[in-house]
Order: structure tokens, then sequence, then C-alpha cells
């Protein structure tokens, strides 16, 4: 047993029962090592396609291909004896056509060995995912600030401000739970909006920037463990500074072996 009750993998079923139970805790994950971390401590790993900025440095989610995606479920796949794991479905790659979605989609399980999919939007989306979920593919929905959509929103900024706009979010939410969604992340939109959602639905929400009403929530892990330390929006809480921590562990080394201090007798043959 883990340090969170867990005895045996948690599944989309699992996920979808704590509403009204228990938070769910989601951390994203995109390797071995950290998902060895991570594994008993959260209910789920988000194989998020915020590796495009995280891990690839790039300025937005745009250009992660279905292939990164699958490499590093894998690896994630490889780390991971309890948590959910979930395989965030990249740009382009369920858009096109249902084919696409459920080929792609069906991909993130067989060879990344993914547990479920995320995928954004909202009604436009819903057919879609009927389509997966009858397929034998479980999804989670994400609505509101989707940053696949960060050309048309003109940044990522807080959506749902206005009346016309929470209103398209709630219905966006009602359509990916009504298709058959086990669980939706609700990414930056007021809080207020984000509890009226979560008290209709009766599937869990997964809240980041999106308040504390919310069935439970995630953040992207370089955020949450301050690896990432230019880079802290309000939504964002560092739980460690690991960011400054690795740091100050390089320069050591680094010292260390200029100095002629490492490698010590202990560390020799
Ligand atoms: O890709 C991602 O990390 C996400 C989370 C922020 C929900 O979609």
């Amino acid at each position: 047993m883990d340090s969170s009750g867990k005895t045996k993998k948690l599944t989309a079923q699992d996920i979808r029962l704590k509403k009204g139970h228990d938070k769910i805790v989601m951390a994203t994950c995109y390797d071995y090592t950290f998902a060895r971390l991570l594994d008993d401590k959260v209910d789920a790993l988000l194989v998020g396609d915020s590796m495009g900025m995280v891990i690839q440095g790039r300025k937005s989610t745009l250009g992660v291909t279905t292939e990164d995606v699958i490499y590093h479920t894998q690896a994630v796949m490889r780390g991971s004896r309890l948590a959910h794991v979930i395989a965030d479905m990249p740009f382009l790659s369920y858009q096109c056509s249902r084919e696409d979605a459920v080929r792609n989609a069906g991909r993130m399980l067989a060879e990344g060995g993914a547990e479920a999919v995320k995928l954004e939007g909202g009604t436009i989306m819903a057919e879609t995912i009927r389509y997966l979920v009858a397929c034998g593919i479980p999804v989670m929905g994400h609505v509101g600030l989707t940053p696949q959509s960060v050309n048309v929103f003109g940044g990522f900024k807080i959506q749902g401000r206005t009346e016309d706009s929470a209103k398209r979010i709630f219905e966006d939410a009602m359509a990916v739970a009504e298709a058959g969604a086990y669980s939706i992340v609700l990414e930056g939109i007021p809080a207020t909006l984000a509890a009226e959602i979560t008290a209709k639905l009766t599937i869990p929400t997964i809240g980041i920037g999106a308040g504390i009403q919310c069935d439970g929530q995630v953040l992207v892990m370089q955020d949450m463990l301050g690896l990432n330390t230019d880079f802290q929006p309000r939504f964002v809480k560092r739980f460690a500074n690991l960011g400054e921590q690795v740091s100050q562990a390089a320069g050591l080394f680094a010292r260390e072996v200029r100095s002629g201090e490492f490698p010590g007798k202990e560390h020799s043959f």
C-alpha cells in the first residue's frame, strides 16, 4: 500500500468514482525516473503535450507529435505501478477525422501503454469522444483555456470571463460529459464557473487555474517542483525549489572536478 492508500493500479473507472469522495491528484510526467518518484503519491500521471514547452523548449504545445507522446508514455509506463496514466492527444492527431482520432488514440494505448487519452475541445469534439469511447478508449476531456487554441485566444489568457464565453465553456463541459468522457480538465477559468460546472457534472473535474471547488487538481510537474525558475503564473504553487537545488548541485560538481576534489578515494577502484 502506498501513502495515498493505493494497492493496485488506478483505472479510469476508479478516477470517475472518486467524485464526491476523494480529491483527485494529477501531475504531468514525461519520463521513467520522475514516474517512479511520483507514482505512489498521485492518482494520475498525465503525459501532457506541455512536453512541447517544458521538455522540448518550444513556445507552445503545437509542435508535439503523436510519436513524441507515445515515446514519453512508454517511459512513464515503465516507472508507474499504481497511478493511472493518461496520454495527451497532440494538435492535429484527432481534429481532422474520427478515423485519425481512433487510430492515434489507439496507438497511445497499444504502443504507448497508456490507460486513457486526453483531448482538448468541447461541443465540437463530442462526436469524436463518443466514437473513441465506443471503440474502447477512455477519454478525459479538457475545456476552458485549451493551449492548442492559443492562436485563437491571442495568448495564454484566462477564458470564461464574459457571460457568453462562460456559457460556451459550461455547454462544452456538458457536451464532453454527455459524450462519455470519464473526467474533464478545466483550465484557466474563473473559480465560480468551475464550481458551477463541478456541481452540475456527474464526472469529476480536474482543475488547473480553476479554483478550489474542482474535484481534483493538476499541475505541470516542472512548475510544481520549482524546476522552471523563470515561470510562476498565479495558478502555480511551487512545492519545492528544485531548480535552485539542481543549479547549486551542478555548480558544486563542476567546482570539485576542477579543483581535483572529486572523485575521492571512496569513489575510485
Ligand atoms: O499538457 C498538459 O500538461 C495539460 C495539463 C496542463 C492539463 O494539458
